[in-house]
């Protein structure tokens, strides 16, 4: 298109050079004028064409300039956030690698040290406080061991009743767990009954026993009845109430279980000692030899809990000397062990 104005324009002005050139010839003056005249206007027209089209092309230019200014300003823009997020990584990593290793050290210094220097301030400002948080710490370990080797040996058919304050500790019903698969009592009297009757209810069912639970109060007796049916044991456990009542044995007074309920329970392979409470009479466990000793079976096992108490070692003396009966399993758990023999 451009190529072909272009030679338009080339002809146009060859055809105002000629009739020019012929004015020139035949002397015609105003022809030569009004071909100049043209001539002048095609070159003004094309000076005014030529730089409105530079016109164009520079403002086009400067379009792209900046297009291309603003796209450049972009990917720096875009290159410097990127520099940033690196940089801000970098700071990052380097401030976990130094967590690590602070936390490393720390792991084998730090804890000890702080431990070393509580331990330190409380030795010397509470000596008697370190030393029940110790032996508390201690406690609590022993039974989660005893706990451990426990809770597999029974299946619960119901959440099992909770072990300890008041009722026989963890280890104590390991221990007599331990005992009863042992001995393979067929008859077993539980004196006190509570937490520690579910526990070796479903130990007993294993082997074919019987249990007989008494308790001096209605209220926990019923307890413990509703725990032993919500746990299915009532073909293996029988829980009855025997009220305490005034009785004197060997010179020394006391309350004990009414004992018209023992007569005929025997003859029991194993006595669990954990009644009357200790607050109902000083010497409240002692009686049960005297009162049971006709229903014992040869060789039977007695089990008295809290052998380490004044009133429950006094027992166990009392036991010995005067039924002399024999004290077995020492040292294995809180329990006194004694085996009883009528000759
Ligand atoms: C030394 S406790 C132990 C009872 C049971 N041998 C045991 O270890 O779970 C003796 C007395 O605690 C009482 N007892 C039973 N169930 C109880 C309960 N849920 N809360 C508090 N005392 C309870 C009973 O009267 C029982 O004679």
């Amino acid at each position: 298109m451009r190529r072909r104005a272009r030679l338009l324009g080339w002809l146009f002005v060859a055809v105002l050079a000629s009739a020019g050139v012929v004015a020139v010839w035949a002397g015609r003056v105003m022809w030569l004028l009004a071909a100049v005249l043209a001539l002048v206007v095609f070159t003004a027209a094309l000076l005014v064409e030529l730089g409105k089209r530079a016109i164009d092309s520079e403002r086009l230019s400067r379009e792209v300039l900046r297009r291309m200014r603003k796209q450049v300003a972009l990917a720096e823009s875009g290159l410097q956030a990127e520099a940033d997020r690196r940089a801000g990584l970098l700071l990052l990593h380097d401030e976990l690698a130094r967590l690590r290793v602070d936390i490393q050290s720390d792991r084998d210094g730090l804890p000890v040290r702080v431990g070393t220097e509580i331990a330190e301030r409380i030795k010397r400002s509470q000596p008697d406080l370190l030393r029940k948080v110790s032996y508390e710490t201690r406690e609590q370990l022993r039974d989660m061991e005893a706990f451990a080797y426990l809770y597999p040996q029974v299946h619960p058919a119901a959440l099992m009743p909770p072990l300890g304050r008041w009722s026989m500790d963890v280890r104590n019903v390991a221990h007599l767990t331990d005992l009863i698969r042992q001995r393979v009592p067929r008859r077993v009297l539980e004196l006190g009954g509570g937490a520690s009757t579910v526990w070796l209810g479903y130990i007993l069912r294993e082997i074919d026993a019987r249990m007989l639970s008494v308790d001096h109060d209605e209220k926990f007796a019923s307890i413990t009845r509703g725990n032993i049916l919500r746990h299915g044991l009532e073909a293996v456990v029988d829980v009855q109430i025997a009220p305490l009542k005034e009785s004197e044995i060997a010179g020394r007074a006391g309350k004990w279980y009414s004992a018209e309920l023992f007569t005929g329970c025997g003859p029991i392979d194993l006595l669990i000692v954990d009644g009357p409470p200790g607050r109902s009479s000083r010497f409240a466990r002692l009686p049960a030899i005297e009162f049971l000793k006709g229903e014992l079976a040869e060789g039977a096992l007695v089990v008295l809990d809290d052998a380490d108490r004044p009133a429950e070692a006094a027992a166990v003396a009392s036991w010995i000397k005067d039924y002399g009966m024999e004290q077995i399993d020492i040292g294995v758990s809180g329990l006194a062990v004694l085996q009883w023999s009528s000759t």
